[in-house]
């Protein structure tokens, strides 16, 4: 059979990988031996990110739920459709509360996207939560992977911030309340009450100053930190799961590692 036509066989995905864009991109053929599956990885961009080889079990979908990539999805869901929010939006007492209603009223699925961002929002806060969970009730927190559920718990922190900071933009009576509770709440930490209060609204009470700040802090400052502290979060998952088992009380003879491309 001539070239042409045992690629004309292919699926047009295979067939895309062996075209020279393919190749380019790819680096590598199709995998046949766990040695080309582990140089896929390798040479991949986009592939590098997973393990080589993990515990057969881990790959399923009734491991892990998704939860951890579904965290991860949501949170690019919220920078997209927040940088075309920011299009349209000022922070300042005048135009906060307008601006929002414009919005929703005079741009074209304005209304879609306001939503998106919201339900986004509220989404990520519970699926975040669950995949905690989820960690908790697999055991996967137990050596080699303690570091990454401190890591963890710092990704935690920083959704809920996120969630916080936003909730004042809409610069509404719900929002203006919320805040005003909030840091009230925040003035009660034993020792700290009272800097982190001020350093919250930057004045007595919730103002512009305080919108500001919340802004800046919820466009930029908490989405990028979020951003780097993911990237250390799925580099140190790469790490632990091939290193070794999530539970150390029954370990896994070494066959149980298959490489990553079989399973999925
Ligand atoms: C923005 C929030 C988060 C994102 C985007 C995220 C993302 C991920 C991803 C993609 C994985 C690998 C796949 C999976 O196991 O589902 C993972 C694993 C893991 N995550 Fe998260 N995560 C987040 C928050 C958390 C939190 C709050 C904790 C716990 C406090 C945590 C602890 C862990 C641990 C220990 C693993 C390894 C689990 C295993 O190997 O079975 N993560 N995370």
């Amino acid at each position: 059979m001539s070239l042409r036509e045992q690629l004309k066989e292919l699926h047009p995905m295979q067939r895309f990988r062996e075209s020279a864009i393919g190749r380019s991109i790819w680096r590598v053929p199709d995998p046949k031996t766990p040695r080309d599956a582990a140089a896929k990885h390798w040479a991949s961009f986009f592939m590098h990110i997973y393990p080589v080889k993990m515990r057969k079990e881990e790959i399923g979908f009734r491991y892990s739920w998704y939860l951890g990539i579904s965290s991860l999805v949501l949170f690019l869901v919220l920078v997209a459709t927040g940088v075309i929010l920011m299009f349209f939006y000022v922070p300042s007492p005048q135009s906060a509360y307008l601006d929002i209603q414009r919005i929703q009223t005079d741009l074209p699925f304005g209304q879609f996207l306001r939503n998106a961002h919201r339900w986004a929002a509220h989404l990520m806060v519970f699926v975040v939560a669950a995949h905690m969970a989820r960690v908790f009730y697999r055991g996967a927190y137990k050596p080699p992977k303690e570091f990454n559920w401190v890591v963890g718990v710092v990704l935690l922190v920083l959704t809920l911030l996120l969630s916080f900071t936003g909730y004042l933009l809409p610069w509404d009576q719900l929002a203006y309340w919320a805040i005003t509770v909030g840091a009230a709440m925040a003035g009660f930490v034993p020792f700290l009450g009272d800097i982190s209060k001020k350093l919250l609204l930057g004045g007595p009470e919730v103002g512009a100053t305080t919108l500001l700040r919340f802004y800046v802090l919820h466009v930029a400052v908490l989405p990028l930190l979020l951003a780097l502290v993911v990237t250390i979060h799925l580099w140190r998952w790469r790490k632990d799961s091939m290193l070794s088992p999530a539970r150390t009380e029954d370990d896994l003879p070494i066959e149980e590692f298959v490489p990553v491309k079989e399973e999925s």
